[in-house]
C-alpha cells in the first residue's frame, strides 16, 4: 500500500493564506488582532513555542504581547494580571503558556481567563461547551488534528476512531469533537490511556488511530489494520547515535510505511497546523468585536 505522507507545513500555509483575507478586512476596519501570551517562569520549550507563535503571527499582522511573570509571585498576582488583560480591550486573546509551575492554584488561574479571550481553550467553562458540542473556542491541538483530516478530505463520519492518549489538551476534548453529531464528527471514538490492557486489540480495529502520549515510537505498523489513517500528536525531543537532538513523534514512522494509508510526520505534521489553529480562534474573538 502506498502511505500518503501528510505535509503539515503545506496545510498551515494554507490556512495562513485563508487567515491573511480576515487579518486585512479587519485590519481595515482600524481592529488589530492581538494577543498575549502570559508566561510564569521561563520554561525554555514554552518561551520556544512563544518565540514560534510571534513569528508566523507577524506574517498576518497579528500583535503578539510577551508577559512573563516571575516564579516567586503568588495566584492573586497572577490572576490580578490576567483580570487586566480580560479588561483590555485591544486585546482579543489571551493564552497561559504551560507548564504552570506546581505551586500556583492552576484551576484558579485558568479559571480567571475570560471565556470570550481563551482562544486555547484553557477556562473549565470552555472546555464544559466542548464536551456539549456548543463552544466559541476549541483547544488548538485537536483542532489542528481535524483540520489535518479535514483538508485530506478524511471524513471520519461512520468510521472508528481510536485516540490513544486522554489528557485534558488533546485527547479528551478530541473525543468530544470527534463525537459531534454533524460535519467533521459522528465517529465512533474509543479513548486509550496507560491503563489500558492491550493496546494494539484496539488500535489494529482502528480507521483512524490518533497518538498523544509523548512515548517514542510507542504505535508501530504491526499494530494497525492495513489502510489506518494515522495522526502523531507527539513531540518528544530524543537523543540520536551522533549525540544530536532530534524531535520525533509517538509512532515507529518507518515501520507504519506501506501499511497506514497516511501518516502525519513529526516534524512537519499536526504541529504547524496547531499553531494557525490558535491564530485562527484569535481572529474569531477578534472578529467578535465587530
Ligand atoms: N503537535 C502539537 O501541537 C502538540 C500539542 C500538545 C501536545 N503535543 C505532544 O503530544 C504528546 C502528548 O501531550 P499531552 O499533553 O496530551 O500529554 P500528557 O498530558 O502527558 O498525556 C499523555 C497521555 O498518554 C497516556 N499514556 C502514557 N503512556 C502510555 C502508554 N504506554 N500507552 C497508552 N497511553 C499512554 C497517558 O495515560 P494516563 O492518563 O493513564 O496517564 C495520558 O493520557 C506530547 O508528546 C506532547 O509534546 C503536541
Amino acid at each position: 500500500m502506498k502511505t500518503i505522507i501528510i505535509d503539515g507545513r503545506a496545510i498551515a500555509n494554507e490556512i495562513r493564506e485563508e487567515l491573511s483575507h480576515t487579518t486585512s478586512d479587519l485590519i481595515a476596519k482600524n481592529i488589530i488582532p492581538r494577543m498575549a501570551v502570559l508566561h510564569i517562569g521561563e520554561d525554555p520549550s514554552s518561551l520556544s513555542y512563544t518565540k514560534s507563535i510571534k513569528k508566523i503571527s507577524s506574517k498576518l499582522n497579528i500583535e503578539v504581547d510577551i508577559y512573563t511573570i516571575e516564579e516567586n509571585t503568588n495566584d492573586v498576582h497572577v490572576i490580578k494580571e490576567i483580570k487586566r488583560l480580560n479588561d483590555d480591550k485591544k486585546i482579543h486573546g489571551i493564552l497561559i503558556q504551560e507548564p504552570i509551575p506546581s505551586s500556583f492554584n492552576r484551576e484558579d488561574i485558568l479559571l480567571s481567563i475570560s471565556p470570550f479571550k481563551d482562544i486555547d481553550c484553557m477556562n473549565p467553562i470552555n472546555l464544559g461547551r466542548v464536551m456539549r458540542g456548543e463552544f466559541p473556542f476549541a483547544p488548538s491541538t485537536p483542532l489542528g488534528v481535524l483540520k489535518v483530516l479535514e483538508q485530506e478530505n478524511i471524513d471520519v463520519e461512520e468510521k472508528h476512531v481510536v485516540i490513544v492518549g486522554r489528557s485534558t489538551i488533546v485527547g479528551k476534548p478530541l473525543a468530544n469533537l470527534l463525537l459531534i453529531k454533524g460535519k467533521g464528527g459522528n465517529a465512533t471514538v474509543t479513548v486509550c490511556h496507560s491503563k489500558t490492557r492491550n493496546l494494539p486489540f484496539f488500535t489494529k480495529m482502528a480507521d483512524v488511530v490518533v497518538v498523544a502520549v509523548g512515548r517514542p515510537k510507542l504505535i508501530k505498523g504491526d499494530m494497525l489494520q492495513h489502510g489506518a489513517v494515522v495522526i502523531d500528536v507527539g513531540i518528544n525531543d530524543v537523543i540520536d547515535k551522533d549525540g544530536k537532538h532530534r524531535l520525533v513523534g509517538d509512532v515507529d514512522f518507518d515501520s507504519v510505511i506501506g501499511i497506514a494509508s497516511y501518516v502525519t510526520p513529526v516534524p512537519g505534521g499536526v504541529g504547524p497546523v496547531t499553531t494557525l489553529m490558535l491564530l485562527s480562534n484569535l481572529i474569531t474573538a477578534a472578529t467578535r468585536k465587530v
